[in-house]
């Protein structure tokens, strides 16, 4: 017989030697004193002289009731195996060498003699010899196993962990000291129940599934709740090791129990404090998060999401409910969102207001994100911000702006007044003269009606001119609101050299048109674009002055790789200095005494809200160039 392999089961012989010197109260295997050694040779020597006197005993008293070889050695061999209990395998391999030399002696003719007359006779001494060490090499590996057992068992006692072994019927056949003190029911009461009925076992998952992963894997682990002697119930993170035997058919379950009833409570704590700060942050940022199922349509709100639609907590947040808040001009947006989310999209970035019954608006930023919901069907996971201050703040800066602009081209008119007045004076000059000539026509007798008519045709296109360049002004003064309309450049270009002609002309200037014959439109606002090169001009203009010579000034459109859109302003003036080209565009930055360091600037933010930037260079000749770059309009928004 064999000790069984498996939880708290013998090993096997290899553990012999470990427990050679139990008995005798010894270290296992461990280096002994010198004194421990001595204690331990007194042992042997007595347990060997003190085994051999009880065998002679037994031998004398087999002789004197005149018993056969076989009775003595199998008395013989009773008090071996009780005396192998006390010792190591030598013991008994003495021991069985003193009572095969005794049954020799006093048994096998010639008696009282170690020799053996017979051959023959020898057989019933071996067999003796060897059944005695065969049957005392068992008993010790029977006592090694369970003295291994006993060991990891105590083991397991130690342990803080609930250990815990059950049979395939789920009955427990083991239950350590751990599982005594969680659980409160001893040993001897947990033994032989069913764990499931003992502790109330309450699964988190099926109990066909973790039945099913024991199986395949041969181990599982997760949470379950059990109940207590005293009806309290306890949280453990379980682990579970299955058992099979040599035929590899599952035996036994060794089940480990951890409490983290404490941990999962702290854990909760956590979460319920976590959802609190977040529930707080949100409300300090004005954010609120939402979940939609696009297949099923149910839609969750976070609390300030419902803050934000000024919804009551416990109404259902629906896409209706949404609709009811949008903003009339919004709406478009919002279905345009809920197409493009019907299709593919896997984001959405939109911006739109809110128009409640008492009139205030609300402009939200929502960004979602597209993830699969379980059952595969796709759900969006967003944030939806209260934007409403950060709007109404940039329509106010938006407003200063462009209130700051109108004021520049104000006082760009302002320079450019006197060649205005002459630009108007002169059509007004041509009208006068050709209105004096009309009447002396008209006074003749008869009256040269061709004369009459081409004077009136001279006056009606004189007046046209005139009235276009009050109408430019009126335009530039005007402080409309910016547009966002296709714009075509070279209309720009000779809209605004019309303003500026007289001025040039003062100047003594030389202007060069290199308009490129087919340019795209931009998008944007006429007059600020205009006001953009009217300052850049005036510039050129005022910067030509201070030298002396030829002025030139070349006005030019054209494209470049990207498709955008370049109004440069070449000038013949001093250029610009390496020290000041780094400051050009910032606020209040001049060199000229009557300067306000404001036209650039303003150029500059005009410029970057139509998504395009201003660059100044010196011309290797000589002289700056100024280069307005803007994106060209879409094809299809150009022609909208
Ligand atoms: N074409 C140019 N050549 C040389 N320097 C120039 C040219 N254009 C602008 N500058 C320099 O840039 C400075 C800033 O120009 P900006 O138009 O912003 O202000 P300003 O003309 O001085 O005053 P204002 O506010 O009346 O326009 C000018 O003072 C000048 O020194
Ligand atoms: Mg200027």
């Amino acid at each position: 017989m064999s000790p069984r392999p498996g939880f708290l089961t013998g090993a096997g012989a290899g553990h012999e030697a470990a427990g050679q010197w139990h008995a005798t109260g010894g270290s296992v295997g461990g280096k002994l004193g010198s004194s421990d050694r001595s204690s331990q040779w007194r042992y042997l020597v007595r347990l060997w002289i003190g085994g051999s006197l009880i065998l002679c005993a037994v031998a004398w008293l087999c002789l004197s009731l005149d018993l056969r070889i076989a009775t003595t050695g199998f008395c013989m061999l009773i008090v071996i195996v009780l005396l192998s209990l006390l010792d190591s395998f030598i013991s008994s391999a003495i021991f069985s060498i003193v009572g095969g030399l005794l049954l020799n002696v006093y048994f096998t003719p010639p008696l009282y003699s170690f020799a053996i007359e017979k051959p023959l006779d020898i057989l019933p001494i071996a067999a003796f010899f060897i059944t005695s060490i065969a049957i005392t090499s068992l008993v010790r590996r029977i006592r090694t196993a369970e003295r291994f057992q006993r060991e990891q068992a105590r083991l397991l006692d130690q342990t803080h962990d609930t250990v815990f072994v059950r049979d395939p019927q789920d009955v427990i056949t083991y239950w350590n000291h751990a599982a005594e003190v969680l659980y409160g029911w001893s040993k001897d009461e947990a033994v032989g129940k069913v764990v499931d009925s003992l502790l109330k076992t309450v699964f988190l998952m099926p109990k066909e599934e973790v039945q099913r992963v024991l199986a395949r894997d041969g181990y599982w682990e997760g949470d379950l709740v059990h109940t207590k002697r005293d009806g309290s119930a306890v949280i453990v993170a379980s682990r579970w090791t299955l058992q099979r035997d040599s035929r590899g058919v599952p035996c036994a379950t060794l089940e480990t129990n951890n409490d983290i009833t404490q941990r999962r409570r702290a854990e909760e704590l956590i979460r319920k404090s976590q959802a609190q700060y977040l529930a707080e942050a949100q409300q300090l940022s004005r954010t609120g998060s939402f979940g939609w199922n696009v297949a099923t349509g149910e839609l969750f709100w976070s609390e300030e999401a419902f803050r934000i639609f000024e919804y009551d907590l416990t109404r259902a947040p629906t896409l209706e409910s949404v609709r009811e808040r949008l903003h009339p001009e919004d709406v478009h947006i919002f279905e345009r969102m809920l197409l493009q989310v019907s299709g593919t999209a896997d984001d959405f970035d939109i911006e739109h207001r809110l128009l409640f019954p008492d009139g205030r608006v609300k402009h939200l930023h929502v960004v979602a994100h597209a993830s699969e919901a379980t059952g595969g069907s796709r759900q969006f996971i967003g944030a939806v911000m209260d934007v409403t201050n950060a709007r109404e703040t940039e329509m106010q800066l938006w407003q200063t702006q462009s209130e700051l602009a109108r004021a520049s081209r104000i006082s760009a008119l302002g320079e450019l007044s006197a060649s205005i007045a002459h630009e108007v004076g002169q059509p007004l000059a041509a009208i006068i003269t050709s209105g004096e000539a009309c009447l002396r026509w008209l006074h003749r007798n008869p009256p040269n009606m061709e004369e009459i008519e081409g004077c009136v045709t001279e006056m009606t296109s004189e007046g046209t001119r005139a009235a276009g360049i009050v109408q430019r002004v009126r335009r530039l003064m005007k402080g409309a609101p910016p547009e966002h309309a296709p714009v075509e450049v070279n209309d720009l270009v000779d809209e605004v050299v019309a303003l500026t002609k007289g001025e040039m002309e003062s100047h003594a200037c030389c202007l060069t048109l290199q308009l490129a014959r087919e340019m795209p439109v931009v998008l944007g606002d006429r007059v600020q674009l205009q006001q953009v090169l009217i300052n850049i001009i005036i510039n050129g203009l005022q910067s030509m002055a201070a030298v002396p010579g030829k002025h030139r000034l070349t006005v030019s459109s054209s494209t470049d790789g990207d498709g955008n859109v370049i109004l440069a302003v070449r000038d013949s003036g001093p250029g610009i200095s390496t020290a000041n080209l780094p400051r050009l565009f910032d606020a209040f930055f001049t060199t000229r005494s009557t300067g306000m360091g404001m036209g650039l600037a303003i150029c500059n933010s005009i410029v970057e809200a139509h998504g395009g930037q201003i660059l100044a260079s010196n011309n290797t000749g000589g002289g700056a160039t100024f280069s307005v770059i803007l994106p060209a309009a879409h094809a299809s928004i150009a022609t909208a």
